[in-house]
């Protein structure tokens, strides 16, 4: 698998530009499915979940075009209704096909999606809701045949707040006969990104204190949209700039998506300097403890829990951070420990001991954002640290070592 070296200690300064959000591009490529018109999508990322996503897009009929973060798609006729096992096992995101492959031709097979060993990951409250709204789902072993000659409208309350859940079921709904209320739904960026997408190509919905209230439509319209920042790479970048920079500005992120993590980065005495679409972020040695817990938006986000973990080990005094989101998302701590962090868990919550330093080493990511937090430990270790696996990281962050050489680190694939 392919690795990278970091020579640590150089100290970062400059500008980094925020790519589209990956979270926001997935569920917004799916909803291309919903109509036969053209659907142009602006400032999607160059990750390689996006590129698995346009594949299984092309595999099961749609016409794409695309230049730069530009992607044009028209799906005027389906080729087939079985998406690829390569291709749903690679990503979470897969599972965004079954809403709109149900809504507008009925019928769709595809295995179990795959994505990080974050947790078990089922999908139980997608197909529970699709069933609601009359679709026959088969589960058999790793596959998942759905039907709905046409999906009718239904009151679908979420046990637990779930991100593509509501996305699903909002695609679902849009051209279902009748009226669906989604309660408890899932407020993410990512999500209201997709709804207001879906509004422009003529979905009759409302968003209020009950949820989200959706009269299905016959036929929608293409639209053009604009993918929003990514809050996690912006997130990602910001914390990377306090523990390694000399100053960082973070361009075209938005500042509002990101409140809870800013407001922890203060709490840990981090500088910054937040303006309309970018975040100043200087860097400084020690930093105060905190304690954190992951919530849904508009609380922390789980995806940033393991690079606050790397800040948190410079910190004068012991942290904590307990995960609510996903059952095994620590898998980072063994390996960040391999650095010099002395991090335990204890059940979903994770005791960070503040450090002096970290020593580069050989680590392996295990998932998108554990990548992550090892490539910013990697930053600020003394001498070399190896990154192995890092495929996982390619999956969610554009161009981020060619964007972090930029700013001053000394990253070389091996090989390269
Ligand atoms: C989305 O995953 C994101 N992925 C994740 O980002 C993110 O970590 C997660 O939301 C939480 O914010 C995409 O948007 C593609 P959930 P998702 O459904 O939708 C349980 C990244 O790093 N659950 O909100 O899969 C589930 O097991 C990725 O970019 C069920 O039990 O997350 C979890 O414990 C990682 N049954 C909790 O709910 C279900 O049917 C929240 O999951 C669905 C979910």
């Amino acid at each position: 698998m392919r690795a990278i070296s970091i020579e640590g200690g150089k100290k970062l300064r400059g500008t980094v530009h925020i790519s589209g959000a990956k979270n926001a591009s997935l569920p917004q490529l799916a909803a291309s499915i919903l109509t036969p018109e053209t659907i142009l999508l602006e400032n999607v990322p160059r990750v390689a979940d996006v590129d698995t996503m346009k594949s299984l897009l092309i595999t099961l009929g749609a016409e794409l075009e695309e230049d730069s973060h530009r992607i044009k798609v028209k799906f005027e006729k389906l080729s087939t209704y079985e998406a690829p096992y390569a291709l749903t096992t690679r990503m979470r995101a897969s599972v965004l096909l079954l809403g709109p492959m149900l809504a507008r031709f009925g019928v769709v097979k595809m295995a179990r999606p795959g994505g990080c060993p974050i947790g078990r990951r089922p999908i139980n409250f997608h197909l529970e809701g699709l069933r609601k709204m009359g679709a026959e789902v088969v589960e058999e072993g790793e596959t998942v045949v759905a039907r709905a000659e046409r999906l009718r409208g239904a009151r679908i309350r979420f046990p637990r707040i779930s991100v593509t859940g509501t996305e699903n079921i909002m695609m679902a709904a849009v051209l279902a006969k009748g009226e669906t209320l989604i309660e408890n739904p899932a407020m993410e960026p990512e999500v209201v990104d997709l709804y207001n997408m879906l509004k422009k190509m003529g979905a009759e919905m409302e968003w209020n204190r009950d949820g989200i209230h959706i009269q299905g439509v016959s036929q929608l319209r293409g639209t053009s949209h604009r993918v929003i920042p990514d809050r996690i790479e912006a997130g990602t970048f910001a914390v990377a700039a306090a523990v390694a920079g000399e100053e960082v500005e973070i361009k075209g992120a938005e500042p509002s998506h990101m409140e809870a993590v800013l407001e922890k980065l203060r709490e840990a005495g981090v500088e910054m300097e937040v303006r309309q679409d970018s975040i100043l972020v200087r860097g400084r040695e020690r930093f105060f403890p905190l304690h954190i817990e992951t919530k849904e938006y508009p609380g922390f986000p789980t995806d940033m829990q393991a690079q606050f973990m790397v800040l948190l080990s410079f910190a004068d005094g012991t942290s904590t951070i307990k995960e609510t989101i996903f059952e095994n998302r620590f898998r980072h701590v063994a390996e960040l420990n391999k650095m010099g962090t002395r991090i335990r868990v204890d059940g979903n919550t994770a005791i960070i001991e503040g450090i002096d330093e970290l020593r580069g080493a050989e680590v392996v990511a295990t998932d998108l954002r554990a990548s992550a937090c090892l490539v910013l430990a990697g930053l600020v270790a003394e001498g070399t640290t190896v990154v192995r696996d890092i495929h996982h990281l390619e999956r969610g962050y554009e161009d981020f070592f060619e964007k972090l050489k930029a700013l001053g680190a000394t990253i070389k694939e091996e090989g390269k």
